[in-house]
């Protein structure tokens, strides 16, 4: 099969498509011909060789895909080939196949495009895991997102909104909160003119904030809680330590988490996903969460999908069409 993978280190130039054995499904797995794969920032940071993949996955690019079974390995139950799903992958997605443990793989809702659904299972088990699970969010909550316009912002700021939060968000310009206010968000803060913490203190604080920049947010982080609130951390956009005022913490009676969805455990990942199919995908059935692609490009084209991704420009999530492998 064609597939990109991992060679050296550096720009999106030493992205190349190559010729790969095609994956076998193992007990447990279904072989998935893929249909469409969602760039993730960790794909980013693989590429630059600074992302460790966990144990036992393969080099190939790619945590997210929709596409259709071709084979189901021994003793699976619920689907059959021909069906169309999407999964969640610890790598292998920038691929023409794919196997993957069937507790990973969800069936698509219907009205949903095949290739537009691959951006969703990072980004809806992402929330799902850390608001829902680990954030204990109950409606009424105000949940403070750093990054409207990403993959995780226009999922998350919709998500929230559709199981009775109150969206807060930062981006960096008016053009990008715009976009997020058409979606739903409430309380809009552009970062590069607004100090977030002391508007969010005048807002009545965030009970969660879910956190892409880490260590330069921090303090500030803390500072935007209400009581009782909780940081949420899955992204180190702005380096990954920072000093923690304990006494603002405990003043706060505040907590902060971090977590990552890629290296933990099958049955884990399995548990998330269950929480997507139950918590997440009835909207997208019903239409209440709209899918935000800022752009697919072809499998072939992988480098140019990644410069675009890296301009930091794009609204939604950018795909790659892995039928398209010339
Ligand atoms: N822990 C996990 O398991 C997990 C899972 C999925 C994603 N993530 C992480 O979550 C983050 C967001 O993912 P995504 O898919 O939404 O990425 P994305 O589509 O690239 O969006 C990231 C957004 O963050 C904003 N941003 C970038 N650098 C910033 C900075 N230094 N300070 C403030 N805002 C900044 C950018 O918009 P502005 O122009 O508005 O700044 C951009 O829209 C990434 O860091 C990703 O690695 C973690």
């Amino acid at each position: 099969m064609k597939a990109v993978r991992f060679r050296t280190p550096g720009g999106p130039e030493t992205l190349a498509v190559e010729e790969l054995p095609d994956p076998r499904p193992q007990a447990g797995e279904v072989l998935i011909r893929i249909a469409g794969a969602g760039l993730n920032r960790a794909d980013s940071l693989q590429r630059l060789g600074r992302h460790n993949l966990p144990p036992g996955a393969s080099e190939i690019f790619g945590m997210e895909v929709s596409g259709t079974i071709v084979e189901a390995g021994p003793g699976i139950d619920g689907f059959i080939p021909g069906d169309q799903v999407m999964a969640l992958l610890a790598s292998g997605g920038y691929a023409e196949y794919v196997a993957v443990s069937v507790g990973h793989v969800l069936a698509i809702p219907k009205g949903i495009g095949l290739i537009e659904v691959a951006g969703v299972p990072e980004v809806a088990a992402t929330l799902v895991s850390n608001i829902c699970h680990t954030g204990r969010f109950a409606p009424g909550e105000t949940v403070l997102i750093h990054g409207a316009t990403g993959g995780i912002g226009v999922f998350g700021i919709q998500l929230i909104k559709t199981i009775g939060g109150r969206v807060a968000v930062t981006a960096s310009s008016d053009t990008k909160l715009e976009v997020a206010r058409r979606l739903g968000a409430d309380i809009l803060i552009n970062y590069e003119e607004e100090d977030f913490a002391k508007r969010m203190l005048a807002e009545g604080g965030a009970d969660i904030v879910l956190d892409t920049v880490g260590g330069s947010y921090l303090a500030k982080n803390i500072e935007a809680l209400a009581p009782f609130g909780r940081i949420m951390t899955i992204g180190m956009q702005g380096g990954p330590s920072g000093t923690l005022n304990f006494a603002a913490l405990m003043k706060k009676k505040a907590s902060v988490s971090g977590t990552l969805l890629r290296d933990r455990s099958p049955e884990q990942k399995t548990a998330i996903m269950a929480g997507v199919n139950r918590l997440v995908l009835p909207f997208l059935t019903a239409g209440a969460i709209r899918l935000i692609t800022e752009r697919v490009y072809p499998l072939s084209e992988v480098a140019a999908a990644h410069a675009h991704f890296e301009t930091k420009a794009h609204v939604g999530k950018i795909l790659l069409d892995c039928r398209q492998t010339d």
